[in-house]
């Protein structure tokens, strides 16, 4: 019965329709309540980030390190002025334009984290530059034994950072701060290469000189 079927068909197409119509206006609500929600979670899941122990520590971290590297910039002047070679002193010299670098470096890192660049006291540094400072009183202007004396002191300041950013490092990695992980490693490759150099001027010439002098 072609009528009817045509009836039926009308019928459907309407129905069909109707539904159609039905299931935008649910798709529409069905997206704006998602991209409510989406907001919603993002804001949920950064305050949830913020408050994590975790991350609470890694901010205390990164605050302990970036006042390390001012306070290094400080000391640094005093060991170059110290220092008996020339070598030595430019080496130092190099090495406090670098953690001038690292200071701005930082407060990306904080940045991109949605942090403010803070510092907290590191009793750590302040310990090990002290320990520069008695090695400059308790050895001779102008001796290698000096310069032997302040290389190792350096590297204690260089083997302190490298212990710090390689774990910053691992730690933004895992929390996913992907561009942090990037700036802090990138760091932490020229405190290795600064630690390295230092080995190299103190076994080029100055150990032997210094264990000749009396
Ligand atoms: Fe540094
Ligand atoms: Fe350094």
């Amino acid at each position: 019965m072609p009528t009817k079927s045509s009836t039926t068909s009308d019928t459907e197409a309407t129905a069909a329709k109707s539904n159609a119509s039905e299931n935008n206006t649910a798709t529409e609500n069905k997206s704006e309540k998602d991209s409510t929600m989406k907001a919603g979670n993002a804001t949920v899941v950064k305050s949830e980030m913020k408050n994590a122990p975790l991350h609470k520590f890694f901010v205390d971290a990164l605050k302990d390190i970036y006042y390390a590297e001012e306070a290094i910039v400080g000391a640094l002047e005093k060991m170059q002025e110290a220092a008996t070679t020339e070598e030595l002193k430019d080496a130092f010299e190099d090495h406090q334009l670098q953690t001038k670098k690292h200071i701005s470096r930082l407060e990306k890192v904080f940045r991109s984290i949605d942090e403010t660049p803070e510092k907290k006291k590191c009793d750590a540094i302040e310990g090990i530059i002290k320990e520069g400072e008695e090695v400059i009183k308790s050895t001779k202007e102008g001796t290698m034994t000096r310069d032997a004396a302040l290389i190792i002191a350096a590297q204690k300041v260089e083997h302190y950072e490298i212990a710090t950013y390689g774990g910053l490092v691992q730690l933004a990695i895992t929390m996913g701060h992907d561009k942090a992980a990037d700036l802090l490693d990138k760091t932490l490759q020229e405190e290795e290469d600064t630690d390295y150099n230092l080995t190299e001027i103190a076994e080029t010439y100055i150990n032997f000189e210094a264990e000749q002098e009396d």
